[in-house]
């Protein structure tokens, strides 16, 4: 994110930019989603995943992309269904989903694991049936039984954005739907989110032409959105944000300045070329009260009365997914976030 102060406050940019057009429904929909779930007496996790873009026309035919291919949220969210939690998974169309991230199109293609079988039953041509090969049971078998489960179980809720102003919207209002949850509910903000867009009134309606040489753009910055959700949108809610860096000698300090900035719970710093194996769990130590926090170590050069701590954690030899361990470790701490909320009510 730049430093730049912003031209759009988040109320000047809701008031200004048009809606996405099925944000209402969408909103219907998470609206029952929530109702059963406190029926049901699940904690929700808001898991958002995937890239935002930032169209330049009207009619698009141009547009920025942030980087994100989706693996981080997906994985994450099916460790969160795993351990009992109801998830909105609000992602970037055509990002990676949970489930069938692990037969994506280009590193997976399903089609590679069926066959036709040589030998049809009496009566079948060979061409009505169709077989999974075998050697690829074990491992799709696990996957299907879960992914039934939670179909079955109603627990896992599906949006899907694709400009920065979807995702701002829909951020907004699923939100303003979850805040019913109190302290239940869980934010997992995986997106990478755009940081500048090209407001509405501004944009071409047409495919830009390129006849005349070069094209400069002006854009405005996003308003960030991190305040508004913390201070208004869900003052009970357990906020987890994520801060990607490329140079790991500015990931703490950034992590650090994003809650100090926002105060929320806390920031997930990455390296884009170690996310896969390391992050770094950046919380304020008070928040830390109620759980047994001995992986937690104090941030160097730290003072005042509410310290900043940090907790690295790698991928674990034999294991895959360091989400995993993400997960785990991010329940312990939102379980002892409805724990302080309890007693100060008390
Ligand atoms: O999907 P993968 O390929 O697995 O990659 C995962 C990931 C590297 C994208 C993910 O782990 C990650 O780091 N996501 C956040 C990347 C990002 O956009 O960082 P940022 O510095 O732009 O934003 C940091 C935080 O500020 C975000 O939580 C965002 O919600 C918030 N923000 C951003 C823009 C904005 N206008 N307002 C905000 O509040």
């Amino acid at each position: 994110m730049s430093d730049n102060q912003p031209t759009f406050s988040a109320e000047s940019y809701f008031r200004t930019q048009p809606s996405p057009p099925n944000l209402e429904h969408d909103l219907t929909g998470v609206r029952n989603f929530v109702s059963r779930q406190i029926a049901e007496n699940r904690k929700v996790v808001l898991v958002t995943s995937g890239g935002t873009t930032v169209p330049l026309e009207h009619n698009v035919v141009r547009f920025l992309d942030n980087f994100s291919a989706g693996t981080r949220g997906a994985t994450s969210a099916e460790y969160f269904l795993e351990h009992g939690y109801a998830v909105i998974f609000m992602h970037r169309q055509f990002s990676l989903q949970p489930f069938s991230r692990h037969y994506s199109h280009s590193t997976n293609p399903f089609l590679d694991f069926l066959e036709i079988p040589s030998d049809p039953k009496d009566g079948e041509s060979p061409s009505e049936t169709i077989a999974i090969q075998p050697a690829t049971v074990p491992h799709l078998l696990p996957i299907l039984a879960k992914y039934r489960a939670v179909q079955q179980s109603g627990a896992l809720h599906t949006l899907t954005f694709v400009t920065v102003n979807d995702y701002l919207f829909l951020l907004r209002g699923v939100s303003q739907e979850l805040s019913r949850l109190g302290r239940d509910v869980m934010y997992y903000l995986a997106a990478a989110v755009s940081d500048f867009f090209l407001p509405t009134q501004r944009m071409s309606e047409h495919k830009i032409q390129s006849g005349k040489g070069t094209l400069n753009i002006e854009m405005d910055q996003v308003p960030k959105i991190l305040k508004p959700l913390v201070d208004e949108w869900t003052p009970e809610g357990f906020i987890v944000s994520f801060k990607l860096e490329t140079d790991p000698s500015i990931l703490l300090s950034k992590a650090e300045a994003a809650l100090e900035r926002y105060g929320h719970q806390v920031v997930i710093g990455n390296d884009l070329n170690r996310r896969k194996f390391e992050v770094v769990l950046v919380a304020r130590e008070s928040v830390l009260k109620s759980i047994d926090s001995t992986n937690w170590t104090e941030i160097e050069g730290e003072t005042g009365p509410d310290k900043f701590v940090q907790n690295w954690l790698r991928l674990r030899e034999g294991k895959t997914e360091i989400e995993e361990d993400i997960v785990n470790e991010l329940i312990r701490y939102h379980e002892g976030w409805g724990r302080m909320g309890k007693a100060s009510r008390n």
